[in-house]
């Protein structure tokens, strides 16, 4: 008899429906597996072959056949050593088929049986949830994230022979409950940790708000790394539903070790980091850095080290909050919807336009502007909020006060995040940064004496509309920071001052 049990690929951060097959019939012994399986899948034969044998079930001397259907989608990884047993075991006579029509069934084996973590299981639950099954048998270390989704009971194994006693009836095992609830978000950081900086501190905070992204701009030491880091720190706890949306991405890369990610993410990949490894794809179509951002902060730093086309091939991801990747393999979207912030320095020695008594810039002007030149263009048009970040002052730093904690300045963040769930109720936006020109219109109200600073400001910096526009987004956010519902003078005063720094010419 031919068995059928139901298990899953990854496709993207999604799982899709796999049946695997096994077909126990005469010939000489042998095993093989069909149905486009990579090499790990290969290996599984071995694995099995010695998780069974160890475990006390006998393995057939007969033809095995395996076949993963459908036979056109690419299988990877070692997702099907433990639906591959179980087929054996079935053929055999030694599985009942009772239950495993109402599971989805998953785990890798180690040679002695235990069951070890596979990758996807958020997405194999979310799967399982949709097409109507009862649950999913998954490795004991994968029950946390698939716990994430309800209604269904998530069967955690450790071994084979544990899997095997529950098919059979043998064995009752307790589907998994999370315990506790993970709105706690602990950080072992804070922005009070930094002292001066206020207007850096300010434009973060701005930043946060409005879903705006940044760049720092300041010579070495001014605290620009230090200040990104602590932002995930000041920004809202994240939903269930994000929690979901990101754990999915992690756990779809294999980069989940324990339980969920329940804290916004914070990547700040290095700047040799090459194309695929920022956006995804690769052969095996991976989500990049983009998207294991989602939720949470992409911190490039060091910003004009990046290769130029890493650099643009962020334009996707900052307009649309999410990358679509096409190889040979298929085409697949990743999310990727993250706050965006880059630091740089303002030369290649770090000092050039921030010279004080002991720092002199040593750069030549040819230097300065073919370093500052790598970042020109449709890249820093997208960043709503430049920041000049001067080195702090020693008798600023001596003074070592203790800053507005973390806490206190995410309280004022949810409820500028309030207002705009408010106001973007029924569209497809959700922060001021998303603005355009038709909602501008709609949600920029100014009082008279704004309208003729905004004009002034126009006048004076020689404004693009694409400027203008950016000032209107970031004084609704610092007057939605204030609970008002006109900006006024000192907001668009204020936004001004985050204008464009970086002069090329
Ligand atoms: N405002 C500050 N308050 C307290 N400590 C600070 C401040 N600014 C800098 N520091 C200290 O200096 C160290 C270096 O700062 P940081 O790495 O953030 O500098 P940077 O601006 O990123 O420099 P670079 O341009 O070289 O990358 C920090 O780890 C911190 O200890
Ligand atoms: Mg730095």
């Amino acid at each position: 008899m031919v068995a059928e049990i139901k298990s899953y690929t990854v496709l993207g951060v999604d799982a899709v429906e796999v049946t695997v097959q096994v077909d126990a019939g005469r010939g000489l012994p042998s095993v093989a597996i069909v149905g486009l399986p990579d090499s790990a899948v290969k290996e599984s034969r071995e694995r099995v072959r010695s998780a069974l044998i160890n475990s006390g079930f006998p393995f057939p001397a007969r033809k095995v056949v395996i076949n993963l259907a459908p036979a056109d989608l690419k299988k990877e990884g070692t997702i099907y050593d433990l639906p591959i047993s179980i087929g054996i075991l079935f053929s055999q006579n030694i599985v009942s088929g009772r239950k495993l029509k109402d599971y989805l069934i998953a785990g890798e084996l180690g040679l002695n049986g235990e069951v070890r973590r596979v990758k996807g299981a958020l997405a194999c639950a979310i799967l399982a949830r949709e097409k109507g099954y009862k649950g999913v048998i998954l490795p004991v270390n994968n029950a946390e994230e698939a716990s994430l989704i309800s209604g269904i009971e998530i069967v955690p194994v450790k071994t084979l022979t544990e899997t095997v006693a529950f098919l059979n009836g043998d064995l009752t095992i307790e589907p998994f409950k999370r315990e506790g609830d993970f709105r706690e978000s602990k950080f072992d950081i804070d922005m009070a940790d930094v002292s001066g900086q206020f207007h850096a501190k300010r434009a973060v905070e701005i930043a946060a708000a409005g879903g705006h992204n940044l760049l720092f701009f300041g010579p070495p030491g001014s605290g620009k790394t230090m200040i990104a880091r602590r932002i995930p720190t000041i920004l809202p706890l994240m939903t269930e539903q994000e929690i979901i949306e990101t754990t999915k991405v992690y756990s779809a890369a294999g980069l989940l070790s324990e339980g969920v990610i329940d804290k916004r993410p914070f990547r700040s990949p290095h700047h040799l980091v090459s194309d695929v490894a920022m956006v995804g794809g690769g052969s095996s179509l991976k989500p990049g850095e983009v998207s294991l951002a989602h939720n949470g902060v992409l911190f490039l730093d060091e910003f004009p080290e990046f290769k130029r086309s890493v650099i643009e091939a962020l334009r996707q991801p900052l307009e649309d909050g999410m990358v679509t990747v096409s190889r040979i393999s298929g085409t697949v979207s990743f999310p990727a919807r993250f706050m965006f912030v880059a630091a740089m320095n303002p030369c290649p020695c770090g000092f050039y336009g921030f010279e004080d008594d002991v720092h002199q810039c040593s750069c030549s002007p040819v230097q300065v502007k073919r370093y500052l030149s790598k970042v020109s263009g449709p890249i820093l048009d997208r960043i709503d909020i430049h920041v000049s970040l001067p080195a702090v002052k020693p008798d600023e730093l001596s003074k070592m006060e203790c800053g507005e904690t973390s806490a206190s300045i995410r309280e004022r963040i949810e409820k500028a995040h309030a207002v705009q769930r408010e106001r973007f109720k029924g569209l497809k936006i959700s922060f001021n940064s998303h603005m355009g020109s038709t909602e501008i219109r709609k949600f920029c109200s100014l009082s008279s004496d704004a309208k003729a600073i905004l004009e002034k400001a126009v006048s004076t910096f020689r404004l693009s509309a694409r400027g203008y526009n950016r000032i209107l987004k970031l004084a609704r956010t610092i007057a939605d920071l204030e609970g008002e519902e006109i900006i006024k003078s000192h907001h668009v005063a204020e936004a001004v001052s985050f204008r464009e720094v970086i002069k090329i010419n």
